[in-house]
């Protein structure tokens, strides 16, 4: 390789506004490899598609979602930030990889069984191949590293097993990728059921903070959120999944461990603690929502020569992986 410099692979999908959970569980941790890594972040939007978008809302989600990378500390000198759509090699070698996973092990996949209950009404078959795509982002990069939320382990692993099986048949050709998921935060619940992921497409807006929440809000959802009737700050997820989903936040945010917001907040009841967690939360979203508004008002054009060379840096490095394919595979040389 030409590049002495491991690689990661990172993306999020459109499909709603983004959250406290987007961030702590993913782009929060993108943020500290751009030294150490050649790091792609990807806006994915073919992924977005499984469901249907209204097109404005769709296109401004994919701008919002690139300012807000950027402005939450993304660097689009160090790392490569792109549209998925701009990069036609994640679609083709999505194709070819779909023909070496297997129905079976497409089934297994956790998120699909929760999607056929929850979108039985457009159980397309891009549900069902999405995790193949995924396959595709992170292999056509010889990307070692992933770093996702817990939901998103079991598709990286499923990336790993199908790159096995490739490599099985026509030697070395794809790296192994590696999922990595942050200590804290790799699964925020919602405020509202504290059983349930945090999310962007989820129905009830009081469950989720957004990145472009304003202080208000985030102050009156956190205080809503949902506790118990037990009134101590202490780490018990099975008794209390509320207060240890609101200390996971605070832990996340501020770096401190479980034992010391105990101490913390010792004696003080959740009337204390709630508006403590939206405090360390507004600061670490406000420049980020802020710096993103700038960009979405005053900064069009820059978005735009980011995005675009993006997409021709991934066009780049995606060419040697997919040539190695194209070739091993039997394709006929261009
Ligand atoms: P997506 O768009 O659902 O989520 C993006 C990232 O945010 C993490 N995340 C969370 N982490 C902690 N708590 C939460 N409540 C929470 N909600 C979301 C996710 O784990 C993820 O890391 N299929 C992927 C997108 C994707 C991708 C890829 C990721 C497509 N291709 C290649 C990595 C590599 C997805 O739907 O993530």
């Amino acid at each position: 390789m030409e590049n002495a410099k491991k690689r990661i692979f990172s993306g999020i999908k459109p499909t709603g506004d983004l959250t406290l959970g987007s961030y702590l569980g993913a782009i929060k941790n993108w943020v500290g490899f751009q030294d150490e890594y050649e790091c792609l972040y990807c806006i994915v939007d073919l992924h977005a598609i499984t469901i249907r978008n209204d097109p404005e809302t769709l296109r401004r989600r994919a701008r919002e979602q690139l300012a807000q990378y950027i402005t939450a500390g993304l660097d689009p000198k160090k790392s490569v930030i792109y549209l998925q759509s701009h990069v036609s090699a994640h679609a083709e070698l999505g194709w070819i990889l779909g023909c070496y996973s297997m129905i079976g092990e497409l089934n297994r996949m956790t998120q699909y069984k929760e999607m056929q209950k929850k979108q039985a009404n457009n159980l397309n078959s891009g549900i069902f191949t999405y995790p193949v795509l995924m396959a595709a982002d992170i292999l056509l990069f010889d990307t070692e590293l992933v770093p996702v939320g817990e939901d998103q382990k079991q598709h990286v692993e499923l990336a790993r097993n199908i790159a096995v099986r490739f490599n099985g048949v026509y030697g070395d050709v794809f790296k192994l990728p590696e999922p990595f998921v942050p200590k804290v935060g790799a699964r925020i619940k919602s405020l509202t059921d504290p059983t349930a992921k945090m999310s962007k497409s989820d129905d009830d807006p009081q469950g989720s903070v957004y990145i472009m929440d304003s202080p208000d809000a985030i102050m009156k959802k956190f205080k809503r959120a949902k506790t118990d009737s037990l009134g101590v700050v202490r780490f018990d997820p099975e008794n209390q999944p509320g207060i240890a989903n609101l200390m996971t936040i605070y832990s996340a945010v501020t770096g401190r461990s479980y034992d010391e917001i105990e101490r913390e907040f010792d004696g003080k009841g959740y009337g204390v603690f709630k508006p403590a967690v939206a405090e360390v939360v507004t600061d670490v979203l406000r420049p980020i929502r802020e710096g993103a508004e700038h960009y979405l008002s005053d900064g069009a054009d820059e978005l735009e020569r980011i995005y675009r060379e993006g997409a021709e840096r991934a066009r780049d490095l995606s060419e040697p992986v997919l040539n190695r394919v194209r070739r091993v595979i039997g394709f006929v040389e261009r």
